[in-house]
């Protein structure tokens, strides 16, 4: 025995032997590796004739290239630079990207979902933090959840909801009262994303599980859910790195690191409480304590609304405990900072246009009742433009990205002419290629919008021919919500909460600017907010705000 081990291996491996192929491997597999990712993927690119900028860097492709644009820009200046409306560059680590200004393209890609998946590694981050649910899944699993989330927010479900908006921007209105309690008249400053985003997260507790955050509250104050999502995030984004290997190789995920086991504790404190919430709301429905109430909210919400048409569905519809509880993780993700984000691009123009603000506060001063009718609410067109402004010059998901699950191919609007100027009239793609549908460049482009498509004018909606251009879209001809099927499943909820805020606001409060100038930054997936010069305080919408006479 002792002899085997002491020649371990065959005599011509000795220890220098196998040292240098070790040495070769090691100096080999990136080579290899390398050899594949930029000629070997370039050689044999499908769409190796399509026009764009060559990377600037091996590891970030054209991303910096692409970065250095203004945002709404990045895209739409690309395409005019060479001079085709659907180009390609690279992303990390050779990854091949198409971005295209093309609306037949950006309508197929949206609406074959089969072919046209999210972000592998984006899809997996999310069931990672959040368990599967609609946000990240695809296909047959997808279909099967939508199908019953749909009804849970259909026009019906969310015209139930109205009483609650009422009750949280009135909320809102009071938290805004409090900070004005010691105002002179003159004003004072108020960072509105915060009031925002504590709205938008007490309406989507309580539209989306019944659930009340100040309730909830622990001994040192805060909230249990909120701190296991939030430990669970920030966990997950801790180590940024990994983050970027992570979207590139999803294997990556499965790593046992010690951040891992981190997120799989946090992981697990979410998914208890998240089948607690999913208990106390079958409860409720075997009570039938279903109260139409004002300030009931039993029954009502997305949850349980999931739970009842569960109940009814079909065998092959049905979803199990675990799904029914990961919708919270993507209720929690999809609908607090969206709609935070849209109400303060939306404060910052109504304090950059006076006369826009008063003619928005003419128009509800104009309605008897304090807390109208949605059918009232959706009949006033002032507020309804201005809603639509907003989210076309600032729409808080300024791109989304998809990738080809399989080879297919993409039919182009407008041809375009390759680099050895022949004229495609549609574009190979390879499995793996990632797509980017540009929201923003698109809700900005003079051809679609009219010629002052960068500035916030609500009116530009009385002309009937705008937009020129139909866009794949769910609401106001807009690509904001995206279109097809993975089209924003809260849009209608979206849109109520943010018209009964503005409503609030506008018969509330008077909003002036701080004089502080703002960029449009894009740290993650939203388009935030950040005042030039005082970028390390992060998001933020600072205005001046005045309590209105009361007359
Ligand atoms: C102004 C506010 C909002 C905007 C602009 C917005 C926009 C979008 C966009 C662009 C997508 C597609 C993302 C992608 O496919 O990559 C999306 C998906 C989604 N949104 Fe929204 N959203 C908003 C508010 C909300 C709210 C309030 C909720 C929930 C109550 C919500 C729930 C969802 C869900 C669940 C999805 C995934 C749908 C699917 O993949 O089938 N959103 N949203
Ligand atoms: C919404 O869904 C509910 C439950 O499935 C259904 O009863 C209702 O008719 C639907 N409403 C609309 C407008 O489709
Ligand atoms: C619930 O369904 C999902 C998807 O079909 C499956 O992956 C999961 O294992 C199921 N969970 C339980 C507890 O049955
Ligand atoms: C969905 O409905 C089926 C059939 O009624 C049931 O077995 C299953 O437990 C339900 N899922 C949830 C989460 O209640
Ligand atoms: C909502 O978003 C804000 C800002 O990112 C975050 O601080 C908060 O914890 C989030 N709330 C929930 C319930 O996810």
């Amino acid at each position: 025995m002792s002899t085997l081990l002491a020649h371990p291996l065959p005599l011509y491996l000795t220890p220098q032997a196998v040292g240098y192929a070790v040495l070769a491997l090691v100096l080999l597999a990136p080579l290899a590796l390398y050899l594949y990712l930029y000629p070997y993927t370039a050689a044999t690119l499908p769409f190796k004739n399509l026009r764009g900028p060559a990377p600037t860097s091996g590891f970030f492709g054209s991303l910096f290239t692409v970065a250095a644009k203004p945002i709404g820009r990045r895209y739409m200046s690309l395409t005019q630079e060479h001079g085709a409306s659907t180009v390609r560059f690279r992303g990390l680590v050779g990854r091949w990207r198409i971005a295209s200004t093309d609306v037949t393209a950006i309508s197929h890609v949206l609406r074959h979902t089969g072919q046209w998946h999210r972000n592998e590694g984006f899809n997996g981050l999310i069931e990672r933090a959040t368990g599967g649910n609609v946000l990240c899944s695809e296909d047959e699993a997808h279909r099967r959840q939508r199908r019953i989330l749909n009804s849970a927010f259909n026009g019906t479900s969310v015209a139930a909801m109205m009483p609650m908006f009422w009750e949280e921007a009135y909320d809102l209105k009071k938290n805004v009262g409090e900070l004005l309690k010691a105002d002179n008249g003159d004003g004072t400053k108020i960072d509105m994303l915060q009031i925002y985003i504590r709205t938008a997260m007490d309406i989507i507790g309580r539209a989306g599980f019944n659930y009340y955050f100040e309730k909830h509250k622990d001994t040192e104050g805060e909230n249990p859910l909120s701190k296991a999502f939030n430990a669970m995030i920030n966990g997950m984004l801790e180590n940024r790195a990994l983050v970027v290997i992570q979207s590139i190789f999803p294997q990556a995920l499965d790593m046992p690191t010690a951040n891992a086991r981190r997120v799989a504790k946090s992981r697990a404190v979410l998914d208890s409480i998240a089948a607690d919430i999913v208990n106390s709301r079958r409860e409720e429905i075997a009570r039938e304590h279903i109260s139409l109430e004002k300030g009931e909210y039993d029954g009502k919400d997305v949850i349980s609304l999931c739970l009842r048409a569960n109940m009814s569905a079909g065998e092959r519809d049905r979803m199990n405990e675990s799904e029914i509880a990961g919708q919270i993780g993507a209720l929690m993700l999809a609908g607090n900072e969206t709609s935070a984000t849209a109400l303060a691009w939306g404060t910052l123009h109504l304090s950059e246009n006076p006369a826009i603000q008063a003619k928005l506060r003419a128009e509800v001063m104009s309605v008897p009742d304090d807390e109208p009718s949605l059918e009232t609410l959706n009949s006033l067109p002032y507020l309804d433009r201005f809603v639509r402004e907003l989210l076309r010059l600032d729409p808080p998901l300024p791109q989304v990205v998809r990738t080809a699950a399989v080879d297919c191919v993409v039919p182009l609007g407008t041809p375009v002419l390759g680099r050895d100027g022949t004229r495609m009239t549609e574009i190979h793609v390879s499995k793996g290629t990632d797509f980017v549908i540009p929201i923003n460049d698109l809700n900005r482009d003079p051809r679609i919008w009219g010629a002052d498509a960068d500035t916030f004018n609500p009116d530009r909606y009385e002309d009937a021919g705008i937009p020129r251009t139909a866009l794949p879209s769910v609401w106001g001809g807009l690509l904001s919500f995206i279109g097809g099927p993975h089209h924003c499943l809260g849009f209608r909820f979206a849109l109520l909460e943010i018209k009964a805020v503005l409503f609030v606001l506008m018969r509330s409060f008077e909003i002036a600017p701080t004089g502080r100038e703002f960029v449009r930054i894009l740290p993650s997936i939203i388009q935030r907010p950040v005042v030039v010069g005082e970028e390390k305080m992060g998001m933020q919408m600072p205005v001046l705000v005045r309590a209105l006479e009361a007359e």
